[in-house]
């Protein structure tokens, strides 16, 4: 094999300056996330099945495919191909263990809407669930709602069906009460009893947009996805998430992030914990 530049010789279609520019400037007008040099082979590999799967032989014929309006269902494969999902069960557990406190502290409290704003596969959204139906069981009156960009991670996210080695950050009493292990042919996989999936909704929400139609929430989890954006879709992100955020309710980034330089009128009540006055 030989290099040269950067163009590995391969049989792999090249992703040319042009085409990376255009598809840098395509993610980022549609979702903030901005497409770092780094990301260009990881772009090649993720999109080149896409290539081969529809017989094209360059990215400009692809992107000229994907980013029409008649090859939207195409566009949204792309944009799914380019978003980076990782997540697991009971992430940055001190998260959850504020979160038990609160709504142990505040039990009187009717009903809960909770939202999860990138919620990528769902590990997120039912790990809150599982905190909320601990301390309010599964009758009271409680939602979790996920949300992502991803088409492909949200449907993941409503099978809430997952590979057995997975379940690693959930402890084993919840496993046994939230949980139903596979058998016979689902054997090595486990799946969110329904009983609390039931209490989990599902949508997509682009955070560049306005979230108004999801309604208000007393917890925002928003963790892990402002480091894909600059400053300027950081804060049109957070303003349009804080818009959703009751008077007294609480957001929450992950521990890696900060809100430094943004502007809003959140009380930081720890380093990745803040209250809306
Ligand atoms: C790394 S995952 C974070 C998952 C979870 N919150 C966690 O902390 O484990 C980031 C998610 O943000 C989503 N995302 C990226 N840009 C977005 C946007 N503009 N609107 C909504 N979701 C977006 C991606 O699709 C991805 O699933």
């Amino acid at each position: 094999m030989t290099t040269r530049f950067n163009h590995v010789v391969d049989g792999s279609p090249v992703l040319k300056d042009g085409d990376f520019r255009r598809i840098q400037k395509f993610l980022y007008d549609l979702s903030g996330i901005h497409l770092a040099e780094a990301k260009r082979s990881l772009i090649t590999s993720r999109l080149s099945g896409r290539l081969r799967e529809l017989s094209l032989s360059s990215f400009r014929e692809y992107f000229d495919v994907a980013m029409s309006p008649e090859g939207s269902s195409e566009g949204t494969l792309m944009v799914n191909a380019l978003t980076t999902n990782e997540t697991y069960f009971f992430r940055e557990p001190e998260h959850f263990k504020f979160l038990q406190k609160l709504l142990t502290e505040n039990k009187s409290k009717a009903s809960w809407r909770i939202w999860s704003g990138a919620s990528s596969s769902g590990e997120e959204i039912y790990t809150i669930a599982m905190v909320m139906a601990d301390v309010f069981g599964l009758k009271r009156d409680w939602i979790v709602k996920g949300t992502d960009l991803s088409t492909k991670v949200l449907k993941m996210a409503a099978q809430g069906h997952y590979p057995l080695e997975r379940n690693e950050g959930i402890a084993i009493e919840r496993l046994k009460k939230y949980c139903l292990k596979g058998v016979s042919d689902q054997q090595g996989t486990f799946l969110i009893d329904p009983n609390l999936r039931q209490h989990c909704e599902f949508s997509q929400q682009n955070l560049m947009e306005s979230c108004d139609r999801l309604g208000m929430f007393d917890v925002v989890f928003l963790r892990n996805v402002m480091i894909y954006f600059d400053g300027e879709s950081k804060q049109r992100v957070l303003n349009n998430t804080l818009r959703q955020l009751k008077s007294g309710g609480y957001f929450l980034i992950s521990h890696t992030e900060s809100l430094m330089n943004t502007q809003h009128t959140l009380t930081q009540i720890s380093p990745s914990i803040y209250r809306k006055d």
